[in-house]
């Protein structure tokens, strides 16, 4: 990371006439190699993205007081795309989008098959290494499937580092997190962090991040699975810990659940115009959260998200009426 990181971001989208992705498919926990279920085709072009004006949101890290645009991005299904493929083109106006609106923070696993290859390509094609911060994890059985998931990790992301290595669903955690330590120390891990996806892993969670005190927490936190603001976002501010949001969207399915609403009569007053906006303001809205990290394949998307990460945040009011349109 360059002293970009630091830099207040105006999101300038000039995001005229890129081409569209034409298909981007999803994956959660799936074992490698299988194939990932497509996701709902794009309907429109992006030479009419709107601007996302304004600043960018950045949160501190609390063990160094480093500072990361609040909106990242995921990869899961998204990213996991042919390498020569209209979806990974697709990708490119993705991360220029996202790089130009201030964005870093870009989170992926050896897990979600071919993303890592993907990102890696990516960033070394665009040459936006430097300005990204990039997460990646361990999710191996034996030290020695470790450090060569660690080393195929390098080679893929194309980089001799990565700015966060977490232990991707706390997995072998008494090999794992030792070794993760080691890597910090050697200085090709800036932080280390813990991560999970489901409420029924919140408690498991705690109980680490207490007796392991990482760097970075990442956890499941929405507006139809807010269970995160009582288990682990409290445990994380007392003891200092960053924190990741995933599934915002509850990977996806929150899109279909908004059929047939319209946003609340105040969303204009936040500055917000679409549901994924109002999805991640409501997440931003926590003061635990570090950085959320929606994944999308699509350009016009990725600029609706990083307008999440601008203007005023919600109050309690707004939020519990969110909850309770979702719960
Ligand atoms: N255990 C773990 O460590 C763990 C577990 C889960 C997730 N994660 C991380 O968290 C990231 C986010 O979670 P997720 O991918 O499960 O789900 P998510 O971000 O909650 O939702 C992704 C879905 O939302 C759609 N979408 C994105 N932006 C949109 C927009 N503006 N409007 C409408 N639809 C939009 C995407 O479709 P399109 O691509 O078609 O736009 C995709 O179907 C993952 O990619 C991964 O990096 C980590």
């Amino acid at each position: 990371m360059t002293s970009r990181r630091d830099f207040i971001a105006t999101a300038s989208l000039a995001a005229t006439g890129f081409a569209l992705a034409p298909l981007a498919a999803c994956s959660q926990e799936r074992p490698q190699g299988q194939a990932p279920v497509p996701r709902e085709k794009p309907t429109g072009a992006i030479a009419d993205v709107a601007p996302a004006g304004g600043a960018l949101l950045m949160r501190a890290i609390p063990s160094t007081g480093e500072r990361i645009a609040a909106i990242g991005v995921g990869t899961s299904g998204s990213y996991e795309v042919p390498l020569d493929s209209p979806e990974f083109a697709a990708l490119k106006d993705v991360l220029k989008v996202f790089f130009e609106g201030g964005g870093s923070v870009i989170d992926t696993s050896p897990n979600y098959s071919n993303a890592e290859d993907v990102v890696g390509a990516l960033l070394a094609d665009g040459g936006w290494r430097e300005r990204c911060f990039l997460a990646t994890k361990l999710a191996a059985d034996s030290r020695a499937a470790l450090e060569a998931q660690w080393a195929d990790s390098l080679r893929r992301l194309r980089t001799d580092r990565v700015e966060l290595l977490q232990v991707h669903n706390l997995r072998n955690m008494g090999e794992a997190m030792p070794y993760a330590r080691e890597l910090k120390a050697q200085g090709v891990a800036k932080y280390i962090g813990i991560t999970h996806y489901l409420e029924s892993g919140h408690a498991d969670t705690v109980r680490l991040m207490r007796a392991e005190k990482p760097d970075f927490v990442q956890i499941n936190y929405s507006v139809n699975a807010p269970q995160a603001a009582q288990t682990v976002f409290p445990v994380a501010q007392e003891l200092g810990i960053a924190v990741m949001v995933n599934r915002a969207f509850d990977d996806g399915k929150l899109f279909a659940a908004t059929r047939g609403k319209d946003l609340p009569g105040w969303a204009a007053e936040v500055g917000v115009t679409s549901w994924a906006q109002m999805f991640l303001k409501f997440v931003l809205s926590h003061p635990a959260v570090t950085v959320v990290i929606p994944a999308t394949g699509k350009p016009e998307r990725q600029a609706d998200n990083l307008k999440g990460g601008t203007g005023p945040l919600l109050d309690e009011a707004q939020k519990a009426e969110l909850a309770a349109m979702f719960a």
